[in-house]
């Protein structure tokens, strides 16, 4: 008999929740990290009484009751709603797209007057059969919108001109007609009051965690173990790269204290022009609508990912998407070992899906 049911590597939340539902029902789990904290991408840094998102801004949001039950018996979340606003030439233009921008845009306060005036830019660009991203954008939303608030940010974003980026990335660009600045749709959003973490510890709470142990330097020895490894890193690592590296997009964050008590008024706010290098600043108490005397923001780069750096977005083209199969093949076939979440399936998950996933994963 081996020691513990399941090793699982990786103490994100597929990790966690899998572990959680899996000593539940009476197994014996031993979490390792390669990490110095749990909670992977979604752990937060305490400076100065904030949580500070170290690996991006997460903003929980989903539609379905039953996880948003799930996360709140961990820790209650909060009522934050996410309305980002962009600033583009020293403008100021409220997010998602929805008759306040359309307001700011061209000074129009009826839906009819915002129709009318898109509709207008489409028919004016004559685009009838989009060659690349810069034309579907035009042809879905006109000139004015696409060129202040979509151009900019998406070149910096994938780090190429727009009229070389592949059409198909834009498929929609939703369009609101109401004066709404609610980014989500989902009819449940907010944050864990407290952090993140606060959510990690609910989730790994009695469970025997290891921190900043690699499982590839002893690999053997932790298979050895256990009875099933549920794995949460990289797929193509987990196979030594046997068909090369699976690609990513990666980010790069700024972390600044600065001695005032409010720099933005608001947690999220995009820069849209291709010149300024950062997409956005985060400004973190918002998120938690802090009141400390000093606050902390976030200057976020988009990044060249490298062999080594951070993986934040999977680039889900041909080439990364085949070698991807191949190694899904691989672990299809393994009898001992689960393969879950962002890194072992290389795909982008929000946090509710993750969890959703992890849930059926431990269900199977
Ligand atoms: P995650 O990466 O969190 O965990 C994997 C863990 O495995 C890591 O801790 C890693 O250290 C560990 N590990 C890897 N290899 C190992 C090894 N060999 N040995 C030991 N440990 C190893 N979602 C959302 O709903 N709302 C939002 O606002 C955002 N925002 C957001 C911003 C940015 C910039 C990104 C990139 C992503 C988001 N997300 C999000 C998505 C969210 O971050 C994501 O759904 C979860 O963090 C994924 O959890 P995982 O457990 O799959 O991976």
């Amino acid at each position: 008999n081996k020691k513990y049911d399941y090793l699982i590597v990786g103490a994100g939340l597929f990790g966690s929740v899998f572990a959680h539902e899996a000593t539940k029902q009476g197994k014996k789990c031993l979490v390792i990290d390669k990490r110095n904290h749990a909670g992977g991408n979604i752990h937060c840094e305490n400076i100065e009484g904030i949580n500070v998102h170290k690996y991006g801004a997460h903003i929980f949001h989903t539609n379905d009751k039953g996880l948003w039950d799930y996360v709140n018996q961990f820790v209650e979340f909060n009522r934050y709603t996410n309305s980002p606003v962009a600033i583009h030439e020293d403008k100021l233009y409220n997010l998602p797209f929805n008759m306040n921008t359309f307001y700011q845009l061209w000074g129009v306060k009826t839906p009819q007057e915002a129709m009318d005036k898109i509709e207008e830019q489409v028919k004016e660009s004559g685009i009838t059969d989009p060659q690349n991203l810069e034309e579907q954008a035009i042809s879905l939303v006109g000139k004015d919108i696409y060129y202040k608030l979509i151009k900019g940010y998406t070149e910096k974003q994938w780090g190429r001109k727009a009229t070389e980026l592949p059409a198909f990335i834009i498929k929609r660009l939703p369009v609101r007609f109401t004066y709404d600045n609610n980014y989500f749709n989902d009819k449940y959003q907010g944050i864990p009051i407290g952090g993140y973490n606060k959510l990690t510890e609910g989730l790994l709470e009695g469970i025997e965690v290891k921190l900043g142990v690699d499982f590839f330097a002893s690999k053997q020895e932790y298979e050895s173990l256990c009875d099933t490894v549920v794995f949460t890193g990289k797929i193509d690592e987990y196979y030594d790269f046997r068909f090369g590296e699976l690609e990513y997009r990666s980010l790069h964050f700024e972390h600044q204290t600065l001695d005032i008590e409010n720099y933005q008024g608001n947690a999220v706010v995009n820069y849209t022009e291709a010149h300024i290098p950062y997409t956005r600043i985060i400004e973190h108490k918002h998120f938690e609508f802090g009141k400390q005397d000093k606050t902390v923001i976030t200057h976020e780069y988009p990044a060249e990912w490298k062999s080594g750096m951070e993986s934040y977005y999977p680039v889900n083209d041909e080439i990364n998407s085949l070698k991807f199969k191949q190694y899904n093949k691989l672990a299809e076939k393994e009898a001992n070992v689960i393969f879950g979440g962002r890194l072992a399936e290389y795909k982008y998950y929000d946090m509710h899906q993750v969890i959703a996933s992890a849930l059926k994963h431990f269900k199977n």
